[in-house]
């Protein structure tokens, strides 16, 4: 694999050559001032290997003469066929029609500001950028560049070498923040082996949702609702702390993640009517678990948050430290009964 990625390389490079070597008499062919082409004079604009299509070709499709003698100080010797991104849109119709035709429109390319981002004249980069994300985006995005170097949690994605592109179009998507596709897929389609990180294996979670019976509906809003896809101080990459061990104190702000979305009543009111399903009678069963001062029973302990096989998100075992603790729980239309290493079968009717 190597050698041959090697002799490929050989061979590309002189190819490269040879071509450098005909673009450069062309443009050395163009005289302006007496002997001179343009190249002679602005040696800077072909310094870089990669030589943008037109600039190989012609200078002058895009710096149109305009009669003025030219060098002369305090004169202008061309005009540009147009302005900002007119000027490349005039040979890149694709990338205008793509552009046109997207609901969400990066802003700098909304605003025509094409260079940017990219070299005009030449580049070390194939696609005439003049840095690989993320120091391109880091350009302008200096947040995220502080919060992926100084937070506890880094999505190793985001920050390694063209990672930004590998999530978002620098351009423009049919999908919001310009993301390359929708949302959760984009996310699954990574997530669809079990990931190895520092010695810790990462769950499988396209194939965890794929064969659950129940989704949890956030799920259709995404990841995002939950996770910080760039960095977080939060373990998993939560976006607000979330207690992860089996005990937990059993205040609300501990379960700020869920309760963006869920009634904080499930877990305040020790007696309720309408609160939670999960009662016997009016005593709130979720009260009676979580809300405690010190030894609070966290959510995960009952509900596997992604999917699960069996009804209300409840997992067939629990990590209870390294034991897969079993959880023996039957739905039933007025209530339900669990089993576990927890206590011995008990039943709840409403
Ligand atoms: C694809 C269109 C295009 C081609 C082809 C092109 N240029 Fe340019 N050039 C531009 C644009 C756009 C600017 C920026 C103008 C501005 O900032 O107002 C520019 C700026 C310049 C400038 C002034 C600023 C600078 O970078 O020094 C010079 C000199 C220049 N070009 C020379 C050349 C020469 C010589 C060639 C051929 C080897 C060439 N250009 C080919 C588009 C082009
Ligand atoms: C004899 C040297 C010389 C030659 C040949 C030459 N230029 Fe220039 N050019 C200059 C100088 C000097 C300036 C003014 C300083 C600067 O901007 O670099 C300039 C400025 C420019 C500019 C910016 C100002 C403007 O006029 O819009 C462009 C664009 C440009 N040249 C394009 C070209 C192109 C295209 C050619 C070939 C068709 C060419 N030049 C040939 C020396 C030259
Ligand atoms: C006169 C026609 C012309 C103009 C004007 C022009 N380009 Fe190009 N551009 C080309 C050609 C030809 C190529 C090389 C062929 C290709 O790779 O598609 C190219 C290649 C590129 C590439 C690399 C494409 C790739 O697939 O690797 C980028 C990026 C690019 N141009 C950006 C720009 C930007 C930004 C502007 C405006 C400042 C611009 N172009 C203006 C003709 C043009
Ligand atoms: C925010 C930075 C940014 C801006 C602004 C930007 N581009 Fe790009 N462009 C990129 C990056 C990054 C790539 C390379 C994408 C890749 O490798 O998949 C790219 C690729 C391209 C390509 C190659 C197309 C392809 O599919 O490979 C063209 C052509 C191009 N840009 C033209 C433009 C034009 C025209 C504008 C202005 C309307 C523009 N770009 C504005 C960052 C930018
Ligand atoms: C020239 C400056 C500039 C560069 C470079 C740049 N961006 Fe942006 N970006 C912006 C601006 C301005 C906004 C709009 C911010 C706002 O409205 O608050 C934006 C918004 C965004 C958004 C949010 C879009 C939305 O719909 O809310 C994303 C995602 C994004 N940029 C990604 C990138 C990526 C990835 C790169 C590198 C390939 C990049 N940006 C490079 C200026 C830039
Ligand atoms: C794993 C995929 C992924 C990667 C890699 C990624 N992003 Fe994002 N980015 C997202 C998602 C998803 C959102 C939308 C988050 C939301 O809506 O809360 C987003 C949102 C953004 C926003 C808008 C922020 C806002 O508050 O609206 C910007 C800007 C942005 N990303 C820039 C970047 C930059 C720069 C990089 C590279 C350092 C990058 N992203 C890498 C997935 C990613
Ligand atoms: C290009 C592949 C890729 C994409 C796309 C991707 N991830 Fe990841 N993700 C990884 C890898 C690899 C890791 C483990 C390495 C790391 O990031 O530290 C990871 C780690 C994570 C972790 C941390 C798990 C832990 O136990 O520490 C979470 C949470 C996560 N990703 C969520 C998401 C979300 C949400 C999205 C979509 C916005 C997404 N990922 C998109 C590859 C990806
Ligand atoms: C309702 C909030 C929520 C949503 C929505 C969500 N997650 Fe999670 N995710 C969590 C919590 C909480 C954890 C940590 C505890 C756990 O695994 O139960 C976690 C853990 C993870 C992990 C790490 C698992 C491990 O074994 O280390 C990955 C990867 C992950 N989620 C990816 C995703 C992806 C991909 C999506 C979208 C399809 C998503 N999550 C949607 C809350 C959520
Ligand atoms: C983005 C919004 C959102 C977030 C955040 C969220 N949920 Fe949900 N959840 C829902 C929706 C919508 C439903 C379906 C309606 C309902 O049962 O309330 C649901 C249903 C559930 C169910 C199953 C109900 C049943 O009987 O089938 C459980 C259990 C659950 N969520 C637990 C959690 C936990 C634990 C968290 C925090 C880690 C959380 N949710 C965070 C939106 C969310
Ligand atoms: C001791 C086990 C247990 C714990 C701990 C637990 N739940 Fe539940 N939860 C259940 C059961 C069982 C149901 C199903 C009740 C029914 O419909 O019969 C349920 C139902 C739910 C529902 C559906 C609506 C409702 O209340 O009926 C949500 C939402 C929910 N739980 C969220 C949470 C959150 C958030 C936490 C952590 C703060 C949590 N649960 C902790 C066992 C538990």
């Amino acid at each position: 694999m190597k050698t041959s990625r090697k002799k490929l390389s050989k061979n590309l490079n002189i190819g490269l050559l040879l071509c450098l070597f005909f673009v450069q008499a062309t443009i050395f062919a163009q005289n302006v001032s007496g002997e001179k082409s343009c190249v002679d004079c602005h040696k800077r604009t072909v310094k870089k290997d990669i030589l943008h299509g037109p600039v190989a070709s012609d200078c002058t499709v895009c710096h149109v003469p305009n009669g003025k003698q030219h060098p002369i100080e305090d004169e202008e010797g061309f005009t540009l066929l147009e302005e900002g991104a007119k000027l490349c849109f005039s040979c890149h119709e694709e990338e205008q029609k793509t552009i046109s035709n997207n609901k969400y429109v990066h802003k700098p390319v909304a605003r025509g500001e094409c260079s940017e981002c990219h070299e005009v004249h030449s580049s070390n980069d194939s696609k005439l950028i003049f840095s690989n994300s993320p120091d391109l985006c880091y350009f302008c995005h200096d947040k995220i560049e502080t919060a992926i170097s100084k937070s506890a949690f880094t999505h190793s994605v985001a920050s390694e070498e063209g990672g930004c592109i590998t999530c978002h179009s620098p351009h423009s998507s049919s999908e919001k923040k310009i993301l390359v596709a929708k949302e959760k897929t984009l996310c699954l389609d990574c997530h669809d082996k079990t990931i190895e990180k520092d010695g810790r294996k990462i769950t499988n979670i396209n194939k965890l949702i794929a064969e659950s019976k129940v989704q949890h509906p956030a799920l259709d809003d995404g990841c995002s609702v939950c996770h910080n896809p760039h960095a977080s101080e939060n373990k998993f990459l939560l976006n607000i702390a979330y207690p992860t061990g089996n005990y937990a104190p059993g205040t609300e702000e501990n379960y700020d993640l869920c309760f963006g979305c869920h009634d904080t009543d499930l877990l305040l009111l020790e007696t309720t009517k309408y609160a939670t399903q999960f009662r016997d009678g009016e005593r709130n069963l979720h009260y009676l678990h979580v809300n405690k001062k010190q030894k609070g029973r966290t959510c995960v302990n009952c509900h596997s948050v992604h999917g699960s096989s069996r009804e209300h998100l409840i997992p067939e075992t629990v990590k209870f430290g390294g034991w897969n603790m079993p959880l023996k729980f039957k739905p039933f239309d007025d209530g339900g009964s669990c089993a576990s290493g927890c206590h011995k079968e008990e039943r709840y009717t409403r």
